[in-house]
């Protein structure tokens, strides 16, 4: 069977690649800590698991999901209040929250809502490999920022070329960073704001780490930013903070115009996610605040044994993240 054009474009998905080289080392006797993609090896809250179960048994919620592609409203008024209550950020839940079936389906669906045959979208390099397979789909060309060291891991923006400039009229942004860990700080996101106005670019900032910050550090959205709603969307994520990477449930942010046309292709292609999960979601973001704060103790533990070891082993680290070196450069260790 000949399939699309377009996937040949697609390198393979890099966890794919990963999970196989794991499974194949596994299966020779070696004992192998996967790094490859982050997948919390921790249970969801127990709490979480039992408003789905409870939810489940409920057979209005065996339809299709309430609000179908754009969540109901109660997902998004819970959402709104989370934004309120971490971030300081005011979202209108009618037209200014929907709801994803995870972060990684918005960054695909912002593509497709924005994006026309021969645009160029600018990304991280590296970045979250997800970001260039949807620009491919959707007819888009990836431009690769690099992001370095001396600058904090931040793009420069001065870099771009201009006839690159001329027809970006997307960008993917993602601080806390995947796979750098480095963070982005208040006086980026003006910048990014004024850069994104001055050439009609719209800003797809994916926060799915907002959550995993280390003492000391400002926890940051985006859309904190005066002007941020104007100039693009943010997407956010239950998978990371509450361990429920299999759940799919996720939210975008920000522009209504965004919103509205994200929402259209959904509408288009998905019909929402199932009713207990939202529940269990609205659960979560309501009632689980110390069991993000459980996950970035544990997080916290784990990178200090890491970089204690790698000292250890003569390599050198850098240790992205701390207060005096978020957006600048970092401290090697
Ligand atoms: C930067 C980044 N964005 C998005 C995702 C996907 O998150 P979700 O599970 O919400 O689709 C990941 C997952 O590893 C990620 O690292």
């Amino acid at each position: 069977m000949k399939t699309a054009d377009r996937l040949t474009k697609i390198p393979p998905y890099l966890f794919m690649e990963l999970r196989k080289k794991i499974a194949k080392a596994r299966a020779e006797g070696v004992d192998v800590i996967s790094l490859a993609i982050g997948d919390p090896v921790e249970p969801t809250p127990a709490g979480i698991v039992k408003e789905l179960a409870n939810r489940a048994k409920d057979p209005e919620n065996h339809r299709y999901p309430t609000d179908e592609e754009k969540g109901m409203l109660r997902f998004r008024q819970e959402v709104a209040l989370w934004y309120h209550a971490r971030y300081g950020v005011s979202l209108n839940p009618e037209n200014e929250v929907l709801g994803l079936i995870g972060s990684k389906e918005g960054c695909h669906h912002f593509i497709l809502a924005r994006i026309n045959p021969g645009d160029a979208v600018l990304m991280t390099d590296p970045g979250y490999p997800a970001y260039r397979a949807s620009i491919l789909m959707g007819g888009g060309e990836p431009y690769n920022m690099a992001i370095r060291p001396e600058n904090g891991y931040l793009p420069v923006f001065e870099d771009i070329p201009p006839q690159v400039l001329k027809k970006a009229r997307g960008m993917f942004l993602n601080y806390p960073n995947n796979p750098t860990g480095a963070c982005a700080t208040r006086e980026f996101f003006d910048r990014v704001v004024a850069f994104a106005r001055k050439h009609d670019i719209a800003v797809c900032f994916d926060n799915p780490y907002s959550e995993m910050i280390f003492p000391g550090q400002e926890r940051l959205s985006f859309l904190m930013a005066e002007g941020a709603k104007e100039v693009g969307v943010e997407l956010n994520s239950l998978s990371k903070p509450y361990n429920m990477t299999g759940w799919r449930i996720g939210m975008a942010c920000g522009n209504p115009d965004l919103i509205a046309a994200i929402s259209k292709v959904k509408e288009n292609t998905d019909s929402g996610i199932f009713n207990p999960v939202q529940y269990a979601a609205i659960y979560a973001l309501k009632h689980e605040d110390e069991a993000v704060d459980h996950m970035v103790a544990v997080y916290a533990r784990r990178r200090a044994l890491v970089l204690k070891t790698l000292k250890k082993s003569g390599l050198t680290s850098i240790r992205p993240g701390e207060p005096s070196t978020c957006g600048s450069p970092s401290p090697r260790g």
